[in-house]
């Protein structure tokens, strides 16, 4: 079997992340090429990654000199779009990084885009990095959720803080952050957004002024089921990714460490404690793993795995926040 060939755009700490799972997980893959305009970034993963890369610094050369089967977008949020049109002029299978855009006119324009390529060509191409959906704790909730055993859902809690987020606007609590529960709970519940708020607590004093931290929004499903988060940009204290799904006859948790909590028949499980990671990697590495086996299987056998986000999934969770922007006073 002939191995797949990938080129990767962005070699921060998405780009690199995923090439180092493709090395160590993904035996039917190889990076071969990376593009990023950091030149001693991409000679340290030159390295890491055993030498045998090329480097660009323009994603249009990378794609005109190797002879690339695939193409993982993890640039800034704001360069997608440009890469995504690159990808399709190519016509390159693609994994962007969430999200599709950082305005609602570009997502719904290469939205749009996206459905005539993939029309054309008759299959899915692009997908996009929700990698909640390739969590095992966010597929175990889901499958208790479905058996019924718990009633139905009626409202969820969820929780998303960084340790810092260098450089995020109030925007971006939404089209950065946010962005993946607008994902999580569209797949897990089988629903729509019909509208999005968002409240204020008292703001960090430790946070860059100007910047709304702690954000809360409440967000309501089509449905019905209302779900409340909290994105804290810097909590100053670990990596925090929790939440709670209210059942009728049960309440079920992912706690910090995707660990699976329980509350049904009067029995209570409690959550699995310990020290904090700085970030998402080490807590979600069995989800970018699992998404990236399903992509490259995709890619390789040209049927779409149906879990991965598809450039519609990812338009939905961006209305979503532009709903959620829109309610910003
Ligand atoms: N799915 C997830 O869990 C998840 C988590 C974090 C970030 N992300 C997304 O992944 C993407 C990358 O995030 P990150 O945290 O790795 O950011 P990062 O800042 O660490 O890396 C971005 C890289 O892109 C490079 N770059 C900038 N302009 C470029 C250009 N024109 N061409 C090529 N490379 C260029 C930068 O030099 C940098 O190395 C973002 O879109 C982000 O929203 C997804």
């Amino acid at each position: 079997m002939s191995i797949l060939k990938i080129g990767v755009i962005g070699t921060g700490v998405m780009g690199r992340g995923h090439a180092e799972f493709i090395r160590d997980h993904i035996p039917s893959a190889q990076v071969v090429a990376i593009s990023d305009v950091d030149q001693s970034r991409m000679d340290s993963l030159v390295q890491d990654l055993g030498g045998d890369v090329s480097t660009f610094t323009s994603p249009e050369e990378m794609i005109k000199s190797v002879g690339l089967d695939a193409l993982i977008i993890a640039s800034p949020d704001g360069l997608h779009v440009a890469h995504l049109r690159l990808a399709m002029a190519a016509n390159l299978p693609t994994l962007c990084e969430k999200p599709i855009a950082t305005n609602l006119e570009d997502a719904r324009a290469i939205a749009a885009e996206i459905a005539i390529f993939e029309s054309k060509l008759g299959k899915r191409s692009i997908h996009f990095g929700f990698m909640r959906r390739f969590d095992p704790s966010y597929i175990e909730l889901k499958s208790m959720m479905d058996s019924g055993t718990y009633g139905q859902a009626l409202f969820v809690r969820t929780i998303t803080r960084n340790v810092s987020s260098v450089g995020i606007t109030t925007e971006g609590l939404y089209t950065n952050i946010a962005v993946h529960d607008f994902d999580i709970w569209r797949w897990m519940l089988n629903d729509e957004w019909a509208s999005v708020s968002s409240h204020y607590p008292k703001p960090s004093s430790l946070s860059p002024a100007g910047l709304i931290d702690p954000l809360v929004f409440s967000a309501k499903l089509l449905g019905g089921v209302l779900v409340v988060g909290d994105i804290v940009a810097n909590n100053n204290y670990g990596y925090d990714l929790r939440t709670e799904v209210v059942c009728e006859k049960g309440s079920l948790e992912i706690g910090i460490f995707g660990d699976v909590i329980k509350r049904a028949n009067h029995v209570a499980e409690v959550a699995i404690g310990g020290p904090m990671v700085e970030n998402w990697i080490p807590r979600f590495e069995d989800a970018y793993i699992a998404e990236l086996k399903a992509w490259v299987e995709s890619v390789t056998t040209g049927n779409a795995h149906s879990d991965l986000a598809t450039s519609a999934d990812a338009l939905a969770a961006t209305e979503a926040c532009f709903l959620a922007l829109k309610s910003i006073k």
